[in-house]
């Protein structure tokens, strides 16, 4: 499908095949909108083409964009860019990726109106540190996500190396509200069905995941942050499993950046290492967004 670029997007970048003729926009980078989900007013999920020389580990980030109005002093339109978490796994033939909708946000005040067949920019170099090389061998890995934090381990998740290395996956998930947490449940719901990964992991592999949603702000099954419901030892006693050890236990961080500093906290007095590309450890952390 050919991206539909309505606009005339005046950059330096743009070819002007000749002086009399009309501007074609042809923008580096462009894919094309195949899918696109609302979940709630302020979250939706979007898939897009991807491009065949783009190559990533499952958990990192990119810059997407999209073209900015026309300055009225210049006339000149800039690709409006940020940094997005791919949602989807390194071995899909898509990108998909899960959005805030800031009302006033530059970016996301228009990309809420994408649609199947609109162009999107997104630059091909994937980078981040919520990756599987960042992490020493262990035992079991833990998801810590609050909001849109969710959208490294949607990829994670789908990942045949994450069951491979690990006996037990355990994601908390903390969002305000029910309606936020519906991408993650009916994502880790449609594992179970997933014909790729249970033939390439086996049957059951599913069975490794322990799902801990909660809500802070609107009643549900489970409520409260999932920092105070550690620091009690409800959550533990909810799943089952003990406190966190370096021994046996890796865990990955992504939330706004009181949670990350918070939990990034709790899992030092636990005894866990930040760890890097460059440094494996025990733990590894990153924003869902600046503030
Ligand atoms: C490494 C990294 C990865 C990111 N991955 C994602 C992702 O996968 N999905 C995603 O929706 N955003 C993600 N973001 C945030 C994203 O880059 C943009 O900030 C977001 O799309 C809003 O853009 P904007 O231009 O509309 O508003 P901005 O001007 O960028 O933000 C305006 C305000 O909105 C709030 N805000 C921004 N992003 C979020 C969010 N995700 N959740 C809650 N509040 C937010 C903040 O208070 C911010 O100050 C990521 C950011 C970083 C640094
Ligand atoms: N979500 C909404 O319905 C909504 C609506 C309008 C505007 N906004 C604005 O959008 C921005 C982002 O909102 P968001 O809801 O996506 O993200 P958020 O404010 O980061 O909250 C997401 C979840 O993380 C929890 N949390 C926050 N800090 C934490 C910490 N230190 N430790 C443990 N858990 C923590 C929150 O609990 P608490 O509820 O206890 O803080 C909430 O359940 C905010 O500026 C907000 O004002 C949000």
């Amino acid at each position: 499908m050919a991206p539909r670029v309505t606009d005339e997007p005046m950059t330096e970048q743009t070819p002007v095949t000749h002086a009399s003729a009309k501007i074609v926009p042809q923008l580096p980078d462009m894919q094309t909108v195949t899918e696109v989900k609302h979940f709630t007013d302020r979250l939706f999920s979007f898939r897009v083409t991807r491009p065949a020389s783009l190559r990533f580990r499952s958990g990192e980030f990119v810059m997407i964009g999209l073209m900015g109005d026309e300055d009225p002093a210049t006339g000149k339109r800039k690709p409006i860019m940020r940094a997005y978490s791919i949602a989807s796994p390194s071995w899909d033939e898509e990108l998909e990726f899960y959005s805030i909708k800031v009302q006033d946000g530059p970016l996301t005040s228009k990309l809420q109106h994408i649609q199947p067949g609109d162009g999107l920019i997104l630059r091909p170099k994937p980078v981040g540190t919520l990756v599987h090389d960042a992490l020493l061998p262990g035992k079991r890995l833990w998801f810590f996500a609050t909001g849109t934090g969710f959208a490294p381990f949607a990829s994670l998740l789908r990942e045949p190396q994450t069951y491979e290395d690990y006996d037990e996956i355990v994601i908390t998930h903390t969002c305000r509200e029910l309606g936020e947490l519906t991408y993650g449940r009916d994502l880790i719901e449609g594992l179970k069905t997933d014909e790729l990964l249970n033939e390439v992991i086996g049957e059951g592999f599913w069975k490794k995941i322990k799902y801990y949603p909660t809500t802070t702000r609107e009643d549900s099954p489970k409520m409260g942050r999932i920092t105070d419901l550690m620091r009690s030892g409800e959550a533990f006693t909810d799943l089952g499993v003990p406190p966190l050890s370096p021994e046996t236990d890796r865990a990955m961080i992504c939330g706004n950046l009181a949670f990350n500093l918070e939990l990034k906290e709790m899992l030092e007095s636990y005894g866990l290492n930040e760890g890097a590309n460059s440094n494996p450890q025990q733990y590894v952390v990153e924003k869902a967004f600046l503030d």
